[in-house]
C-alpha cells in the first residue's frame, strides 16, 4: 500500500505526542507552519483572524468567519490514560531501583507490563519557565512475574494491585548515583539543580506501525485520542475559508472527568468564543444556537473474539468511516439533528459513516461532547474512529479512518 501524505503526518503526530503537552506542541507547530499566530490569554481583546492559544495540555485554534454565522467547532482531548511520576519519584526495594508512579485515568493495567518505557512531560525551572522534555531512550520497565512463580495466572487471570504491582524498575540499587529527575535533566541538557517541579509520565517507546497484509491497520499508543487531535488540526489547516468561524478545541483531562482549568468543563473555550465574537451577548447566544460542535473521540469497534459485547445491530468496524455515537441517556450529546448534520458532512466529503449504541446491559462511556453541549448550549454530535484495545498502552485502529475523519471535519470547518 502506498503511504499517503496524511498517514505520514499522522504517524509523526502519534510518535511525537507522548504526553498532552507534546501533543499540543506538535499541533502548535503545524498551525504556525500554516500561518496561524500563537497568542496568549493576555490578548483576548484583540485576537487575530487566524490564531491559537496553547496552555499546557490545552490548545484552542480558530479561523474567524462572518459575525452573521455561527461557530464550526471540533472538540477532542489531548490526554490518554497512563502512569505519572510522583513528587518523590523513586525508591529502592530488595536491591532494585523503582519509580513511584500514580495511575492517571482508566488504564488497562496489564498492557503496561513488559514494555520498554521512556519518561516525558514538562519540567518547571527555577525562573518559572517550563521545558518540554523526553528521555532519549527507554529507562524503565514493569516486568510481569514469571509463569513459573505464578502457575495459575493463565487460568485465573492476571490481577494487579495498582499500588503494589505497577511500580516500574529502572535499575539496580548501588548503580548510578543520579536520581531519575537528575538523569532526565542531564539527558535533556538542563542543569538538574534548576528543576523545581514536573508533570512527567511514562510512555511506550515503540513507534506507531502499520499492520496487515495491506497495511489496513494502525497500531500505536494514544490512538484515543491523538487520532482525533490530528484529524482536527489537519482538517482545519486543509479547509478552505468558509462563512463560519472554525474552531478546534483540544482539551486536557478528559480521561479523569474534564474538571480542570484546561479541561472541557473549564471556562476557556467560552472565553475565546466570547473574544472572537466581540459583541453583545444576546447576539453571541444566537450564534451559539446556529453553531455545531463535532466532539471527536474514538469509538469501540466490534472485537471478533468478543462479538457479544456489542449490540448485534450496531457493530462498527475499522475503515468503514467515522462512527456517530448515540446514547438516549445523553452520555453522548448526539441528537437526530446534529447526527443528520454530520452525516451530510460525511456525504459531502465522500466518506461512509456508521453508528454506535452500547448494549442496554453494559454501561456506556462518555466524552467531552455532553460537557461542552451543557456548558455552551451548542448543538453537538459525538463521533470518532472505530478502534480496539481502547486505554491499552498500545491500541489498534484502521489506517484509513483518520484521514476519512479529517475529510469530514474539513467540510465542517468550511460550512
Ligand atoms: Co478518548
Amino acid at each position: 500500500m502506498n503511504r499517503t501524505p496524511e498517514l505520514t503526518r499522522l504517524l509523526e503526530h502519534l510518535d511525537f505526542s507522548v504526553t498532552p503537552q507534546h501533543s499540543v506542541s506538535h499541533s502548535a507547530r503545524s498551525l504556525v507552519a500554516a500561518g496561524f499566530e500563537s497568542v496568549d490569554f493576555g490578548r483576548l481583546d484583540a485576537l487575530p483572524d487566524r490564531g491559537f492559544i496553547a496552555d499546557r495540555g490545552l490548545l484552542i485554534g480558530w479561523r474567524r468567519g462572518a459575525k452573521s454565522h455561527g461557530f464550526r467547532i471540533v472538540g477532542a482531548h489531548t490526554d490518554s490514560p497512563g502512569l505519572r511520576l510522583k513528587p518523590s519519584p523513586s525508591s529502592t526495594a530488595h536491591g532494585w531501583r523503582q519509580l513511584n508512579v500514580e495511575v492517571y485515568g482508566g488504564i488497562l493495567n496489564n498492557s503496561w507490563l513488559d514494555r520498554d518505557l521512556g519518561v516525558a512531560g514538562v519540567v518547571v525551572l527555577d525562573d518559572g519557565t517550563s521545558r518540554l522534555i523526553r528521555s532519549s531512550r527507554p529507562i524503565a520497565r514493569i516486568p510481569q512475574l514469571a509463569v513459573h512463580l505464578d502457575r495459575e495466572v493463565n487460568d485465573r487471570g492476571l490481577v494487579l494491585d495498582r499500588q503494589q504491582h505497577l511500580a516500574p524498575i529502572w535499575g539496580l540499587d548501588g548503580g548510578s548515583s543520579a536520581g531519575v529527575i537528575e538523569w532526565l535533566a542531564i539527558d535533556a541538557g538542563i542543569d538538574p539543580s534548576r528543576i523545581r517541579t514536573w508533570d512527567l509520565g511514562l510512555f511506550d517507546v515503540t513507534a506507531a506501525a502499520l499492520l496487515g497484509a495491506d497495511e489496513e491497520l494502525l497500531a500505536s499508543g494514544r490512538i484515543d485520542n491523538q487520532v482525533s487531535c490530528w484529524a482536527a488540526i489537519d482538517g482545519l489547516i486543509a479547509s478552505p475559508d468558509g462563512p463560519s468561524t472554525a474552531v478546534v478545541a483540544l482539551f486536557d483531562h478528559e480521561e479523569v472527568g474534564s474538571e480542570s482549568t484546561t479541561g472541557a468543563a473549564g471556562p476557556r473555550l467560552e472565553w475565546i468564543l466570547e473574544a472572537l465574537h466581540n459583541g453583545p451577548s444576546s447576539d453571541l447566544h444566537t450564534r451559539y444556537a446556529d453553531s455545531l460542535c463535532v466532539s471527536a473521540d474514538c469509538a469501540h469497534s466490534v472485537h471478533p473474539n468478543y462479538p457479544e459485547r456489542h449490540d448485534p445491530a450496531h457493530r462498527p468496524l475499522p475503515n468503514k468511516g467515522p462512527v456517530v455515537k448515540i446514547n438516549a441517556n445523553q452520555r453522548y450529546a448526539t441528537d437526530s439533528a446534529s447526527a443528520a448534520a454530520f452525516i451530510e458532512l460525511c456525504d459531502r466529503a465522500g466518506v461512509p459513516h456508521q453508528f454506535f449504541v452500547s448494549r442496554n446491559n453494559m454501561p456506556c462511556g462518555s466524552t467531552i461532547g455532553p460537557i461542552t453541549a451543557t456548558r455552551l448550549g451548542i448543538p453537538t454530535v459525538d463521533v470518532g474512529a472505530a478502534q480496539l484495545s481502547m486505554h491499552s498502552a498500545r491500541e489498534l485502529c484502521g489506517s484509513s479512518d483518520p484521514a476519512m475523519l479529517s475529510s469530514a471535519l474539513r467540510e465542517h470547518f468550511s460550512s
